[in-house]
C-alpha cells in the first residue's frame, strides 16, 4: 500500500520525527505551510488561540502528498488538537484513510484522541509521541508494526 506522510512543525520536533518514520518505512515525506508567523512568544500565544477556537488557516502543500493509499499526518499537539494548518488540511482535503501521529510535551494525548473524534471524525487511527514519556522510538515502531498487518 502506497504512504505517504506530511507534517506540520513550529520548532522542529515533529519534522524530525517525520523524518525519521519516512526513512524508516520508505515513504515519500511532505512539508506542510500555513500563511501564519507562529514564531516566538507571540507566535505561540497566537498558536493556542487558533487551536483553541479552532480556527482554520490557509495551507499550501504538494499535491502529489494527498496521491497515496494511506497518508500520515504528523503535528504538534497545540491546545488539545493537532496545528489549525493540519486540521484545515484534514478538513479540506479528505483523504480517505488517514493515521494522524501528534507529537507533545507532557499532556495525555488519549485525551487529544477524544476530542479529535468529535473534530475530525475523518482520522482512522491516533498515536502519540510524548517527550515526557520517551516514547519515540516505541511509538515510530508500533506504527510500522501496524503498517504492516
Ligand atoms: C500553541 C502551542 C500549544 C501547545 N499545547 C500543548 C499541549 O496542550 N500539551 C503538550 O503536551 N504540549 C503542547 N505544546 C508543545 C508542542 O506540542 C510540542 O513541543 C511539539 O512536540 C512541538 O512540535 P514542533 O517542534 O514540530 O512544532 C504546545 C505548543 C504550542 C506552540
Amino acid at each position: 500500500m502506497k504512504t505517504n506522510i506530511i507534517y506540520f512543525s513550529r520548532t522542529g520536533k515533529t519534522k524530525h520525527v517525520a523524518q525519521k518514520l519516512a526513512h524508516s518505512i520508505d515513504s515519500e515525506i511532505f512539508e506542510l505551510k500555513d500563511n501564519k508567523n507562529w514564531s516566538g512568544f507571540f507566535g505561540y500565544m497566537k498558536g493556542g488561540f487558533y487551536a483553541s477556537k479552532d480556527k482554520g488557516v490557509e495551507v499550501s502543500f504538494d499535491q502529489q502528498a494527498l496521491d497515496c493509499e494511506q497518508l500520515i499526518i504528523m503535528s504538534p499537539l497545540w491546545a488539545g488538537g493537532p496545528s489549525p494548518s493540519i486540521r484545515t488540511f484534514i478538513r479540506t482535503t479528505k483523504h480517505p484513510n488517514i493515521t494522524l501521529v501528534l507529537t507533545n510535551d507532557g499532556s495525555d494525548v488519549h485525551k487529544a484522541f477524544e476530542r479529535s473524534k468529535t473534530l475530525l471524525p475523518e482520522v482512522k487511527r491516533y498515536y502519540g509521541i510524548t517527550k515526557k514519556l520517551k516514547n519515540e522510538n516505541q511509538v515510530l515502531e508500533q506504527i510500522k508494526t501496524d503498517l504492516n498487518k
